[in-house]
């Protein structure tokens, strides 16, 4: 009879050992019985960058990368884009449930009495350059939250926690929103308790003079796509709050580690690294030769590629979606040809084929936030505002799970042995 054990012999010793299996794991701590002698150290396991390491139990959201499947506490992407509102996401990820309509009042209530931010912040964010990055204001102007709220460090009082959680999703937007008006010298302008959670948001970026007509079909797409960015379990920014987190710093500070590894291009960056990639190849025609470029190793196909879909990104699908809609309304964005262009070329080409190389959500959703009237460099931001219910709910679920402590991995040291120090002028 099959048994949910794997029995591994050490040939070093002859010894055989039996490692429970659960949830189709081992538990690399069981390793360390495993010994050469009563001085040896145990095994480990060598796990760069985790390509196959497990490094929590998590209830939130379910990726299959061979079948594209992704799924918020069990509801399909696609029915959750089609239907919720972004605010709702953002309960269904934290509670654990779609809220009841008295649930979502006193949540949307909350979050929208919460959007104004210090006056210090204002002033913080106005010392920064003319050309700041405005990622770099973000996770700045973030990690200062943490000083304007001492008591966000109570991070074992639930109720502290829905607090910091409700600050954090109300003044993201106001600061994200802050830091658009900065790039292009624009007076901030402050939140409006009389809108929902995005047109208060789009209000903020591009009213002027206490002016701004909104455009429905553009709000809800921008909706959508904030929805599509909510949650992707245990990626790059997530790992890095739960890391941090993990060091029961306070959340403000948790999410602004998360920001800071979604700026990169290999992240939440590569939106913005998509368009910078669209305007270097310019023409149709240069396609051929920028992808032979790619193959020999010359750079990467910005937007193709994931560690876990090894076909087509489901969100990727309903962006291209999303975008038809929103270029009926902007007209069409010129770089759209040029992509798809790319990707029908990269999609029959052996090296692509072979490597099950597919785009990602970031090869269509900068099309679509230049449309909307969005600068290249403030994309990653976007992306940011839709990520953080995701690290909030994954920042929470760190706290509450027993197994979890400080994030400390091992390492195989690779230095020199113990020598002498050698004086200055012996060097
Ligand atoms: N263009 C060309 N070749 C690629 C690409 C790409 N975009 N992605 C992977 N490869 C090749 C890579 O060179 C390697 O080939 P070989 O086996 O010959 O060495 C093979 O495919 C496997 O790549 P890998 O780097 O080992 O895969 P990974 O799982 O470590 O990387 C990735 C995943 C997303 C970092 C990578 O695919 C990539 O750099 N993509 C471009 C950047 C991008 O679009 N990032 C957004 C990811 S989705 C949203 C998000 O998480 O923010």
């Amino acid at each position: 009879m099959a048994t949910s054990s794997l029995s591994v012999t050490d040939n070093r010793t002859g010894k055989t050992y039996e490692l429970p299996i659960s949830d189709g794991t081992i538990k690399a701590i069981d390793l360390r019985a495993i010994k050469t002698d009563a001085d040896d150290f145990g095994l480990m396991t060598y796990d760069p960058a985790f390509m196959n390491t497990a490094a929590c139990r998590s209830a939130i959201t379910y990726i299959d990368g061979d079948k594209g499947i992704l799924r918020y506490r069990g509801y399909p992407i696609e029915q959750i884009a089609d239907k919720a509102t972004f605010l709702e996401v953002a309960y269904l990820l934290a509670e654990g449930e779609l809220p009841t309509q008295a649930q979502l009042d006193k949540w949307t209530h909350n979050i929208t009495y919460h959007t104004y931010v210090h006056t210090n912040v204002i002033k913080f964010l106005e010392g920064f350059r003319y050309d700041a990055h405005p990622m770099g204001m973000l996770l700045g102007a973030v990690g200062a939250l943490s000083t304007f709220y001492p008591d966000a460090k109570h991070i074992e009082d639930p109720a502290n926690r829905y607090v910091q959680r409700v600050r954090l999703l109300a003044k993201i937007p106001t600061i994200a929103a802050f830091a658009f008006r900065h790039s292009r010298g624009l007076p901030y302008e402050f939140p409006r308790n009389d809108l929902d959670y995005i047109g208060n948001y789009v209000n903020m970026m591009f009213s002027i003079g206490g002016k701004h007509e909104p455009n429905p079909v553009l709000q809800r797409a921008l909706e959508i796509l904030l929805i599509l960015h909510a949650d992707h379990e245990q990626n790059c920014s997530t790992s890095a709050v739960r890391a941090v987190g993990s060091s029961h710093v306070d959340p403000f500070s948790a999410i602004s580690a998360g920001i800071a590894a979604l700026y990169g291009p290999l992240h939440g960056g590569a939106n913005e690294a998509v368009l910078e990639m669209l305007e270097e190849i310019g023409d149709k025609k240069n396609i051929p030769a920028f992808i032979e470029k790619v193959k020999k190793g010359d750079g990467r196909l910005m937007g193709f590629g994931h560690r876990v879909y090894k076909s087509y990104d489901p969100r990727a699908k309903l962006i291209k979606r999303v975008a038809d809609e929103v270029f009926a309304e902007t007209g069409l964005n010129p770089k759209l040809e040029i992509a798809l262009e790319l990707e029908r070329i990269a999609l029959e080409d052996e090296y692509f084929i072979k490597r099950k190389l597919y785009p990602n959500v970031d090869f269509y959703s900068g099309l679509i936030y230049q449309a909307m009237g969005y600068p290249t460099d403030y994309f990653t931001v976007l992306f940011a505002v839709g990520r953080l219910p995701g690290w909030l709910a994954q920042w929470e679920e760190m706290l509450m799970d027993k197994d979890q402590k400080i994030a400390r991995p091992r390492q195989i040291y690779t230095g020199q042995d113990e020598r002498p120090y050698v004086a200055i002028e012996k060097r």
